[in-house]
């Protein structure tokens, strides 16, 4: 299942196709988000040209590189402990290894990095990537080096990234950059800076030549996905000061859809992640008119309070969230919708939690992403309230929304019994080398008997059984799609 955080792939090692005129060893390795994992793909990209291959042996690297996550401060002390192991190998066996720190705990704590961690020679944050072969070269030389200049343009448009590539069916389209939203919890508005979208062209183009590549589904990314908005360049807050022209012709989230629809008819396009306050019925409504589109939407609300919805500074109420689903659910009686939920934010009373739970209620999530409140630093939820509920409520307060999510995910599952799904074949299934895996269109993992079936096919399956949060079936056709 795709993930906002995808828990199995934290820390995991981006191996490309080498290149034999390369004589140098990049060991990469990435946290936190599907920005971060794509993020690294650009990366490995602009060093694969400087004569880099990529290793999965951390003690042959010549460079080590750890694209990191600051969300949650859980996210940190994991990046911490891999420093200190990287620390380890660079005393015991590899003296000439250097190690670099890349993504948002680099922008969030720049040079303190090289003060306080001796074993980091190099701090890159998340707009400065292109600059990492003069980086490099300072850092040859014997000098720390550090770029955590913040851009108001970079979306990383001309590089096509060198994909991970671990089934070849699925990948990631980067398409903003950065975040205006300022929800009081959040720390990315800090570390990716100022929200950009990139030019709809070479999203096109990307998307095109992953579909010639042998790609069937891609996602697009964005921390708003919704909030896309291409004048010809900038920041999304300087909008207002475009020309007529340009804002007459600008393309917004719902236009940029129906584009990559357009573009690769038998493509499945999927994107995340959705913000409530900037989600239009435009996109529905798109997303309604074209079959390639996936009928899932990760529409995260954090709280079922009002209350805490103002404090949090997500700009929308739990009715306007209510007349949203409502509508999502009239256009696309059959779309799944799924949560990103956080317990225990400053002053959240009992009732509060309450709130949250019947809004789960209403909504029967398909799935979600829940986490207890971290504070951090700098952030204007640290700047304006207390931490005040103790670590065991937020806890407890966790466990009962799990516990409900549970509960709506395996209703949800049990809707599919007994129909025929779509299924995108993407892997052999975890459980059985006789077994494919793959995801329907809402994102609901599926496993069938593989037949004469293959990696990359679209295929029709009836549903015969299921666990909580699996279906089970038989292929019956391949889907013409
Ligand atoms: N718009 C982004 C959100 C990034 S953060 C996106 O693309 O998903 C992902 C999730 O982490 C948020 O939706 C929120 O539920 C959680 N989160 C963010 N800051 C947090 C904090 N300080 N404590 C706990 N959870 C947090
Ligand atoms: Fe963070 Fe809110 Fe943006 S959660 S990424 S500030 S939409």
């Amino acid at each position: 299942m795709e993930k906002t955080i995808d828990e199995n792939k934290q820390g995991e090692t981006l191996v490309i196709p080498q290149k034999k005129e390369n004589t140098k060893k990049l060991f990469i390795e990435s946290y936190g988000c599907s920005m971060n994992f794509s993020d690294s793909e650009i990366v490995a990209s602009i060093l694969n040209k400087e004569g880099f291959n990529t290793t999965q042996n951390l003690e042959e690297a010549d460079l080590v590189l750890v694209n990191t996550c600051s969300i949650r401060d859980k996210a940190e002390q994991t990046v911490r402990k891999r420093l200190q192991k990287y620390n380890a190998i660079k005393r015991d066996v590899n003296p000439k290894m250097k190690v670099g720190v890349l993504g948002c705990m680099a922008e969030r704590l720049k040079s303190k990095f090289l003060e306080e961690e001796k074993i980091v020679d190099l701090v890159v944050g998340p707009d400065a990537y292109k600059d990492l072969p003069n980086l490099i070269a300072e850092v040859d030389e014997g000098r720390d080096a550090i770029n955590v200049i913040l851009s108001k343009e970079e979306t990383y448009g001309d590089i096509s990234p060198v994909r991970l590539n671990s089934n070849g069916v699925t990948a990631f389209v980067s398409i903003t950059r950065g975040c205006d939203n300022m929800c009081t919890f959040c720390v990315v508005p800090f570390t990716r800076g100022r929200e950009r979208s990139r030019d709809p062209q070479s999203i096109i183009e990307e998307v095109n030549d992953l579909w010639n590549k042998g790609y069937k589904e891609i996602t697009l990314l964005g921390q708003n996905v919704d909030s896309y908005l291409w004048y010809g360049g900038g920041m999304k807050k300087d909008f207002d000061k475009a020309s007529d022209i340009e804002k007459a012709t600008a393309t917004d989230f719902a236009k940029l859809l129906e584009l990559c629809a357009k573009a690769q008819p038998k493509m499945r396009i999927r994107f995340s992640t959705s913000n409530p306050q900037d989600m239009h019925l435009e996109v529905i409504e798109t997303m309604a008119k074209y079959d390639n589109i996936c009928n899932h939407i990760h529409l995260p609300v954090q709280s079922g309070s009002n209350r805490i919805l103002k404090a949090m500074n997500r700009l929308h109420t739990r009715e306007e969230y209510f007349t949203l689903i409502d509508n999502i659910k009239r256009i696309i009686p059959n779309c799944s919708i799924s949560q990103d939920m956080i317990s225990g934010f400053p002053t959240e009373t009992e009732q509060d939690h309450q709130d949250t739970l019947s809004l789960m209620e209403y909504v029967k999530y398909n799935f979600g992403y829940m986490f207890t409140y971290s504070e951090r630093p700098g952030t204007l939820a640290e700047r304006k309230f207390e931490d005040d509920v103790p670590e065991e409520t937020k806890s407890r307060r966790l466990r009962e929304i799990i516990a409900l999510q549970l509960i709506h995910s395996e209703f949800r599952t049990r809707e599919f019994l007994n129909t025929t799904v779509e299924v995108l074949v993407e892997r052999e299934s975890k459980k059985s080398n006789q077994e494919w895996s793959g995801r329907t269109q809402q994102n609901i993992v599926v496993v069938f008997p593989k037949e004469n079936y293959k990696i990359g096919d679209f295929v029709n399956v009836i549903v015969t059984d299921c666990t909580k949060a699996t279906l089970i079936g038989k292929a019956v056709s391949n889907a013409n799609n």
